[in-house]
């Protein structure tokens, strides 16, 4: 078995980190557009005000992905250009923007993969209710889905609801990274239970309007190893998983969260309250989900953490190799270094065994089609004195986890697609612009913003062209 005849070799990307033009055609602000320019909160400070001009230059971004072969483009929309304080009329301009950016893919024979939500939250909503805080936001959002699939739907047939709402409520309420900044366990569990609902509730309305189209969500997927086979370790794998990927996956996908770590949660009197409704909204569409959508780059060890040991420290945004420090929740587990695995600069795992062993459990648990809807190598790009960008890392970093693919699509696994993250170089949202992760490598140093070729350009057009068999 090898990728099916239509695979969707794609990249990806999301609103804020590429499109710039904040303030333009009536867009309102998002709580990104707010929280970067808080002195500290980015990487020297770096924003997506203008970020890669896609806005303005999205007809150059595909002519080269065009040129590429690309099946696929992953984009998100950005809520506040179609809706700038979050709910009321549309934005005509909005629309106009979008309408634009679709018909341009779909000339060019490129299949439109849109996420609805990639963590740019309208301010006018966090404002009003504290955002992901409340359950208003479940009837907001599902309103801005269902006047996205109004407008786009005839020609978007691939949706994903959220990107990664496990990292955007860790980092948000947990780790005090993203917006709105703050430490807060159960307010964590909480919005990010209101992101299932979010999630639910789009994906039934799709369902009954009856598009004829794929729907389902993406989940940032760390599969995990057991430092050693010492019973502690074991047992502080498992809770990493019922806490962590468990948590996630199941929620969205089986409608459900896993016995273990809602006694765990229980037992700290953190549990979100979770309706009788809720349940039967969530495992209904849970049910209804086409596909499983994962971001992957990195496993996790676990072991064994006393309860006076160590807690979440912040991430390696230095770009400093081996930096990061052990990190983990205290008498439940923490992650720790693997020895068998080369680590990026930003100390993330480079594991592709770690991407066929996970989708092979994805399989056995959901049962489901797979879209891997991201994955890449983050690196420090150098321009040669003759323009070049020799990326051959990356080629090998990406080569590796395509293999990996292939070896789970033989061991039976339902893969429908492959992004990688990104196809243009773009804002990293705690790194800036000097974490790269594209095909296109875009001059942000002097501002032109010109888009230049990277080798791994022509390398992946050629695995395109062969359908994987050439990598
Ligand atoms: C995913 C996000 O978490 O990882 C992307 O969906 C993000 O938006 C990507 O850019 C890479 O993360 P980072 O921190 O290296 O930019």
């Amino acid at each position: 078995m090898t990728f099916q005849k239509n695979f969707l070799w794609g990249s990806a990307s999301a609103a804020y980190q590429i499109e710039g033009a904040i303030n333009e055609d009536g867009k309102g602000p998002s709580i990104w557009d707010i929280w970067a320019h808080i002195p500290g909160k980015t990487f020297e400070g770096t924003n997506g005000d203008i970020a890669c001009d896609h806005y303005h230059r999205f007809q150059e971004d595909i002519a080269l992905m065009k040129e590429m072969g690309l099946k696929t483009y992953r984009f998100s929309l950005s809520w506040t250009r179609l809706f700038p304080e979050g709910t009321g009329s549309v934005n005509p301009e909005g629309i106009r923007f979008y309408n634009a950016l679709i018909d341009a893919l779909v000339d060019n024979g490129i299949v439109p993969m849109v996420t609805l939500y990639h963590w740019d939250l309208p301010q006018a909503l966090q404002d009003k209710y504290a955002g992901w805080a409340s359950r208003d936001i479940v009837e907001d959002f599902v309103n801005y889905s269902k006047a996205c699939f109004e407008h786009f739907a005839d020609r978007v047939k691939h949706w994903i609801v959220m990107n990664e709402p496990n990292i955007f409520t860790s980092l948000g309420y947990i780790m005090k990274l993203h917006p709105p900044g703050v430490h807060d366990e159960a307010l964590y569990l909480k919005t990010f239970h209101h992101t299932v609902l979010a999630h639910a509730y789009t994906v039934l309305a799709y369902k009954e309007a009856g598009y004829d189209g794929m729907i389902g969500s993406s989940i940032a997927y760390t599969p995990t190893y057991a430092a050693t086979d010492r019973p502690e370790d074991v047992k502080a794998k498992h809770m990493f998983d019922v806490t962590g990927p468990y948590w996630f996956l199941d929620s969205y996908f089986k409608g459900i969260y896993p016995a273990d770590g809602m006694s765990y949660y229980a037992s700290k009197g953190v549990m979100p309250d979770v309706d009788p409704d809720d349940e039967l909204v969530m495992r209904k569409a849970g049910s209804l989900c086409d596909f499983i959508g994962i971001n992957y780059y990195q496993t996790a060890m676990l072991a064994h953490n006393p309860v006076d040991g160590v807690s979440f420290s912040g991430m390696n945004t230095s770009g400093k190799k081996g930096t990061q420090s052990e990190s983990g929740v205290p008498g439940l587990y923490k992650q720790i270094h693997n020895p068998n695995l080369e680590y990026t600069d930003w100390d993330w795992a480079i594991d592709p065994d770690g991407l066929r062993y996970g989708l092979e459990i994805l399989n056995e648990r959901y049962h489901r089609p797979i879209i891997i809807s991201e994955n890449g190598l983050g690196a420090y790009d150098v321009v040669t004195e003759d323009g070049k960008i020799e990326d051959d890392y990356r080629i090998d970093f990406l080569r590796k986890h395509i293999i990996a693919c292939e070896e789970a699509i033989s061991h039976g696994v339902n893969l429908l697609a492959y992004c990688t993250w990104s196809f243009t170089d773009l804002l990293s949202w705690l790194n800036g612009y000097k974490k790269r992760y594209g095909f296109v490598h875009i001059d942000f140093e002097n501002g032109t913003l010109t888009r230049t070729k990277k080798k791994s350009f022509d390398w992946y057009k050629a695995v395109i062209a062969s359908n994987g068999k050439e990598v």
